[in-house]
């Protein structure tokens, strides 16, 4: 089965989990953008009455197009339901995310929510984090190299991430850099502590602690439920 099917597959599950009268915490990526469009579906045909608020201005734009009502952070600060993907996750649902640079937002909405749910495929699930992704860390510009200093004591090789030849931006006008682990990470709650601790550093991606249900897509089309135990 294609990526793409596999996306479909865990995004349309798990909008079949949101109930009328919800607010929604709404993830950034390619995966949440299948659950955005069969969220969108259920609104029109079966009239249920949701608000979301984005992590992204990408997640915005995408809920806008499939008509998806909308609020501010400022106006919501409790969700029923957060849906997000991740780029990593392990056996303790421990997750690496920021691979598509909306960390910080996701970060603040997933620990405003009561139901937060991962949709990722199988090639997501890993015994260890950090061994076949780089860990995405946001820090202000200002601080960038004394952060590229820190990390790289911490066991790393940070690198700039860029977009058309310049520093990539977030949508919190940070930049991102993303660290490499040659081992993967060891102690993940220890790291994600250490990196906090660095002036400058805005979020880890990092996420511990943030996910109650995984669904993820196999390759035979089936979908897998997993529930923190
Ligand atoms: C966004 O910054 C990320 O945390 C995404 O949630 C993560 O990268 C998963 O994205 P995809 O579903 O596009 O793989």
């Amino acid at each position: 089965m294609s990526k793409e099917g596999l996306k479909r597959n865990v995004g349309y599950r798990a909008a079949e989990l949101v109930k009328s009268g919800q607010k929604l915490g709404l993830g950034t990526g390619s995966t949440v953008y299948f659950y955005l469009e069969r969220l969108g579906e259920r609104i029109r045909t079966e009239k249920l009455d949701v608000v979301g608020v984005p992590t992204s201005v990408q997640t915005m734009e995408q809920a806008m197009g499939f008509d998806i009502p909308l609020a501010t952070l400022d106006e919501i600060q409790e969700f029923d339901l957060y849906v997000d993907g991740a780029d990593e996750i392990d056996g303790q649902f421990r997750m690496i995310k920021g691979g598509g640079g909306a960390l910080l937002r996701e970060k603040i909405i997933a620990s405003c929510s009561n139901q937060k749910v991962i949709i990722v495929d199988e090639g997501k699930v890993v015994s260890r984090l950090g061994s076949g992704f780089a860990l995405p860390v946001e820090v202000v510009p200002f601080g960038r190299r004394v952060c590229e200093n820190r990390l790289q004591k911490l066991g790393c090789t940070p690198l700039l991430r860029t977009a058309d030849g310049s520093p990539f931006v977030t949508n919190n006008g940070n930049h991102i850099l993303d660290c490499r682990f040659e081992a993967g990470i060891e102690a993940p709650e220890r790291m994600e502590a250490a990196i906090n601790d660095i002036p400058g550093v805005v979020c880890c991606g990092l996420f511990i602690g943030l996910a109650d249900h995984v669904l993820v897509g196999k390759n035979d089309g089936s979908v897998e439920e997993r529930t923190r135990g």
